[in-house]
């Protein structure tokens, strides 16, 4: 079948990153209201249904271990399409409290030759209120969703812990999980918040206001010493789990940086599997690990299923593979697991752990 995104690429990848995702993002609220029928085509076309793929994760059914990574859907917009699309559960936000404009323009570049993204995006999105208005219409969906929560850059730091308080409370009854960001580089001085003390803090005060888990989502930026301590601090205040990673400012893994914001994409594999695989070490089997930063295929999602990862997120990939990378990560695992005599995802999962 001709991939026809390879041909949309062409025309996507002409326009500046950002436009180009508003279009796509046009794209997909259109077709959410107007041709809904479409969106039942494409999940026929790309929603790998199989029991082997199928896991329940705090009481919640995954249908398949890949989803959307933070970021993508950041008003929480695009659920049904991305659902659509094939991803096994779809993380929206990063939301702040109040509506935020993000960072000065350009602010989002590719690096094609690295297959790779560098974004400064700043956590722009439409504030609580709105955000929160559109999910309503839409939760419970079959889909488990995720809310990835954050401060306002306006927020002094000694206040942080008010607006994710605000916001957990605000977003529990309106997905299967919370992710905690602290770990985006574009915030000025969010990530100083990776700290034992303050992650305790924040989490004692957050989990007493919801009954979904609350996940911790960290940078790849730190030792993997200290990814260890910070985790260990969320977990023992009663974190569900770990997403790791978000992106890096390690400039050099890039032929052509900017100066600004963080990377994504292949380049990032190493270094975000890396603090993945110093995570599942310690945690495997003792708390949720959801693995992202550089999947690309269905063998690099393979791998962190191996090491530990109960699901993998992707954000890169889908804007360099297009809508059916979700579908063909799926069959991938799938062909993968057969070869390897997995009759079960649950029996992938951590298999170089055991
Ligand atoms: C343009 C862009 C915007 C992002 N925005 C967010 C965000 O708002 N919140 C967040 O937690 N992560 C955000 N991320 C990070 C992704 O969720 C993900 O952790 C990271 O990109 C690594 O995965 P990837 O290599 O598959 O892209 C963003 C990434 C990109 C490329």
């Amino acid at each position: 079948m001709m991939d026809y995104y390879q041909f949309l690429k062409k025309i996507l990848f002409k326009l500046d990153p950002e436009r180009a995702h508003w279009l796509a993002e046009c794209g997909m609220k259109f077709t959410t209201d107007f041709a809904p029928f479409l969106l039942s085509m494409a999940a026929s076309k790309y929603f790998v249904t199989d029991d082997r793929l199928e896991q329940e994760i705090f009481g919640v059914k995954f249908l398949n271990p890949v989803g959307i990574a933070a970021g993508f859907d950041k008003n929480a917009a695009m659920i049904k399409a991305l659902s659509a699309f094939g991803f096994g559960h779809v993380e929206y936000g990063t939301i702040t409290p109040k509506p935020q404009d993000g960072n000065e323009k350009p602010r989002l570049f590719r690096h094609i030759e690295e297959k790779s993204l560098q974004n400064a995006m700043g956590f722009n999105n439409e504030g609580m209120e709105k955000i929160l208005k559109r999910i309503s219409k839409i939760y419970p969906y079959t889909t488990p969703l995720g809310a990835n929560i954050g401060k306002n850059k306006a927020t002094l730091q000694e206040d942080a812990t008010k607006d994710y308080e605000e916001l957990v409370k605000a977003f529990s009854p309106f997905c299967d999980y919370l992710a905690i960001n602290i770990s985006s580089p574009n915030t000025p001085n969010l990530r100083a918040l990776q700290n034992e003390k303050f992650i305790k803090e924040l989490f004692r005060a957050c989990v007493k206001l919801t009954n979904k888990p609350i996940l911790l989502k960290i940078s790849p930026d730190i030792s993997e010493k200290e990814a260890v301590s910070v985790c260990a601090a969320a977990l023992e205040e009663g974190a569900y789990g770990i997403i790791a990673t978000n992106t890096t400012i390690d400039y050099s893994l890039v032929t052509n940086p900017k100066n600004i914001g963080g990377i994504s994409g292949e380049a990032l594999k190493e270094k975000s599997f890396k603090i993945f695989k110093s995570l599942a070490k310690e945690f495997y089997n003792k708390t949720v690990l959801i693995s992202a930063g550089g999947i690309g295929n269905a063998k690099d999602a393979y791998e962190r299923l191996l090491e530990g990862a109960n699901l993998v997120q992707i954000y890169t990939s889908f804007i360099y593979e297009g809508p059916s990378v979700a579908h063909k990560i799926n069959k991938g695992i799938l062909e993968l697991m057969d070869k390897d005599g997995f009759s079960s995802i649950k029996d992938a999962i951590g298999s170089k752990r055991k």
